[in-house]
């Protein structure tokens, strides 16, 4: 009985070692994402180099703002989130908003990285 126990005890402890970095996986973005609007864009979509990222910029959070650094990372158009097209004062951020905040305040500040329109929305439309 009692070796029984201690054989589930082993087992829980690795299937809990093999389980961790499964979690942490979760939480692993592509190395670049194409970052698409919940409505009909007017720009062609912007490739936005991820994995560059998290090494250009120290705290997920810094662009992740609402995430706890354990659940699974959100979308930044789930939804109550960065959804519309047009936000007035004191609402939500609309979508566009969001991005060009974040975005092209930290290139500004950094003096590095795109800022031109068509730096990062590619000319033609696909
Ligand atoms: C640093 C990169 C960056 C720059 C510079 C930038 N944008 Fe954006 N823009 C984004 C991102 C990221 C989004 C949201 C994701 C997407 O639309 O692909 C966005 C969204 C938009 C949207 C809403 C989505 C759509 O296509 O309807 C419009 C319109 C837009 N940008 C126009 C502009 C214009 C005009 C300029 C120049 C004055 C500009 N952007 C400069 C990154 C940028
Ligand atoms: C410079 C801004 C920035 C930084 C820093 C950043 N991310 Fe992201 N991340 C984004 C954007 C933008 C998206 C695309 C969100 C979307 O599709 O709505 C994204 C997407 C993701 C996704 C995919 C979520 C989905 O939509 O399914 C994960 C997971 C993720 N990031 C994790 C991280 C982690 C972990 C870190 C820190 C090591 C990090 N990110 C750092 C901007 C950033
Ligand atoms: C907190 C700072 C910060 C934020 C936020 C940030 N960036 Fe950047 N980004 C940088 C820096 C710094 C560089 C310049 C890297 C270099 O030239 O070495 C850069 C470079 C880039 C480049 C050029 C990469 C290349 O290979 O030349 C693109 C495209 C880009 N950023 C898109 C975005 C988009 C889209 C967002 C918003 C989702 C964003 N960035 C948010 C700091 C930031």
């Amino acid at each position: 009985m009692k070796k029984t126990f201690m054989i589930s005890l082993v087992v829980a402890a690795l299937v809990c070692a093999f389980a961790l970095p499964n979690l942490s996986a979760a939480n692993e973005a592509p190395a670049d994402i194409e970052l698409k609007a919940p409505f009909k864009m007017r720009k062609a979509p912007v490739q936005f180099p991820h994995a560059a990222h998290e090494k250009l910029v120290p705290e997920c959070t810094t662009c992740h703002h609402e995430w706890d650094g354990k659940s699974e990372v959100k979308s930044c158009a789930a939804e109550g989130c960065h959804t519309e097209q047009r936000a007035k004062p004191g609402e939500t951020l609309s979508f566009k908003k969001a991005y060009h905040d974040l975005c092209i305040k930290c290139h500004r500040q950094e003096r590095k990285g795109p800022k031109g329109c068509n730096d990062c929305h590619p000319r033609e439309k696909k």
